[in-house]
């Protein structure tokens, strides 16, 4: 039985005192609505300590959007694991597109970060997908795999379980095109059975799988009826309680 996991990624939005303002009113729906799903908000950096208070008691996860590969030392303008790890944080996204694309993360560099988070005992959420380019050029499978081995290159059977993998589709990233749910849940499908080959049929069911890229109130419920979609991780319809409470929500 694998327990819906849905996050939200602010992405570079809200500022610590806006974070935690709605942080706030997030705390007290979800304590209202009483949620049956896993809840996660990956607020910036600067915001984290102020989202975390906000969020004390109420079962949300607050978790980072990044950090670095090395503990410490001369890495100007980065966040070391260990001092996420100081103020309660203990769950981290690696691997986002955005990061790939914008700040020339590779997947070698992804799984550094991967390696050295559950060296610390954190949790993850490692992110995959394609480009419409990769899509288009039939190259979907192929990319996913080699994310997925690199990725978790020397991950032990036994962390797989602080492991999520989210499902993100680049060319449906805050473009408003979602994957359609049958497509969404094959890639989820080929990625289960990629987990499968890597580790065990057993490791493979257990593992979450979200799905991202224009997540929204209106998608969710038919997103979630897959197979193999377990969660979401959701960007734009994250950063307001209206759109992102239906979707905590969904089956209510
Ligand atoms: P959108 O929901 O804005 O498309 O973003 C998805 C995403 O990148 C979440 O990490």
């Amino acid at each position: 039985m694998r327990t819906p996991y849905i996050a939200g990624n602010w992405k570079m939005n809200l500022t610590p005192s806006e974070g935690a303002r709605y942080a706030g009113e997030l705390a007290e729906a979800v304590r209202k609505a009483g949620v049956s799903c896993r809840v996660m908000i990956a607020p910036s950096f600067v915001a984290l300590p102020a989202v975390a208070e906000a969020v004390k008691g109420s079962g949300i996860t607050v978790a980072a959007q990044n950090m670095a590969n090395h503990l410490s030392g001369a890495y100007t303008g980065e966040v070391s694991p260990e001092m996420l790890k100081d103020i309660g944080i203990n769950t981290v996204i690696l691997g986002h597109s955005e990061r790939r694309q914008y700040y020339g993360e590779t997947d070698e560099i992804i799984n550094s970060k991967v390696l050295l988070a559950l060296s610390l005992k954190m949790e993850v959420i490692l992110c995959v997908g394609e480009t419409l380019e990769e899509r288009e050029a039939g190259n979907l499978e192929s990319v996913l795999e080699r994310q997925l081995r690199v990725g978790l290159k020397d991950v032990l059977p036994a962390e797989m379980g602080a492991i999520t993998i989210a499902y993100e589709p680049v060319w449906a990233i805050g473009t408003g095109k979602t994957a359609t749910p049958d497509d969404a849940d094959a890639a989820h499908a080929f990625i289960r059975r990629t987990v499968a080959a890597m580790y065990s049929e057993d490791i493979a069911n257990n593992l979450i799988i979200q799905y991202g890229g224009s997540v929204k109130p209106g998608n969710v419920v038919a997103l979630m009826a897959k197979e193999n979609i377990d969660g979401a991780l959701v960007g734009g319809a994250s950063l307001k309680l209206d759109d992102f409470l239906p979707i905590i929500t969904y089956s209510k």
